[in-house]
């Protein structure tokens, strides 16, 4: 019997991270609270029928790009901006063979980034829409956005939330608000 090849996530981080390091522990901890608040999700909804294990691999994934960025407040020291950590963590993980995974990447910036949005705003990003589709991209999205980086045991209010996200327009905030009724409207968050 051939026994299915397993994604481990760390290994794959601690490719790219310092085990140990506080950037490792950033990440780490970060994605752990994107994972579980992901899964949680996924268990109070078995009408969506997600993926619980693809939601917890790509949960651990999504941000591996941000150590190629320019953020120093969160230990990252690289050439690009920030806003570009979601296609270049797709980069990372498509040269690994996780096409999927990858798409969680580059499609969970802000609530997503529409090409239109790129073009108007001239965004160091490449053009394509980089929306989350799929039931599994837009759980992580929405969950990614109530833990920071800066301080990892902080979770943000949905107050917060909308104010960080109406910097990008207001779309923006209404995507939130969906998936906030849609995913959490029948308890209190
Ligand atoms: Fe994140």
């Amino acid at each position: 019997m051939i026994n299915e090849l397993k994604l481990e996530p760390l290994v794959l981080i601690e490719k790219h991270y310092e085990k140990g390091s506080t950037l490792y522990h950033t990440l780490v901890d970060h994605s752990e609270h994107v994972k579980n608040k992901a899964l949680e999700i996924a268990f109070h909804h078995p009408e969506f029928q997600l993926d619980k294990q693809f939601i917890a691999e790509a949960a651990m994934l999504h941000d591996i790009g941000i150590y190629l960025c320019n953020a120093p407040r969160i230990h990252c020291h690289g050439k690009f901006s920030y806003i570009e950590h979601g296609y270049l963590g797709a980069n990372i993980l498509r040269q690994e063979g996780l096409y999927k995974h990858a798409l969680v990447c580059e499609r969970h910036t802000g609530v997503g980034i529409s090409l239109e949005m790129i073009i108007q705003q001239q965004l160091p990003l490449p053009h394509r829409d980089l929306l989350p589709v799929t039931f599994e991209e837009q759980v992580i999205c929405y969950a990614d956005k109530f833990f920071s980086k800066t301080n990892t045991d902080e979770t943000h209010s949905l107050q917060h939330i909308r104010s960080s996200l109406k910097k990008f327009g207001e779309s923006q905030v209404i995507q939130f608000n969906n998936w906030n009724l849609l995913f959490e409207g029948d308890r209190p968050v």
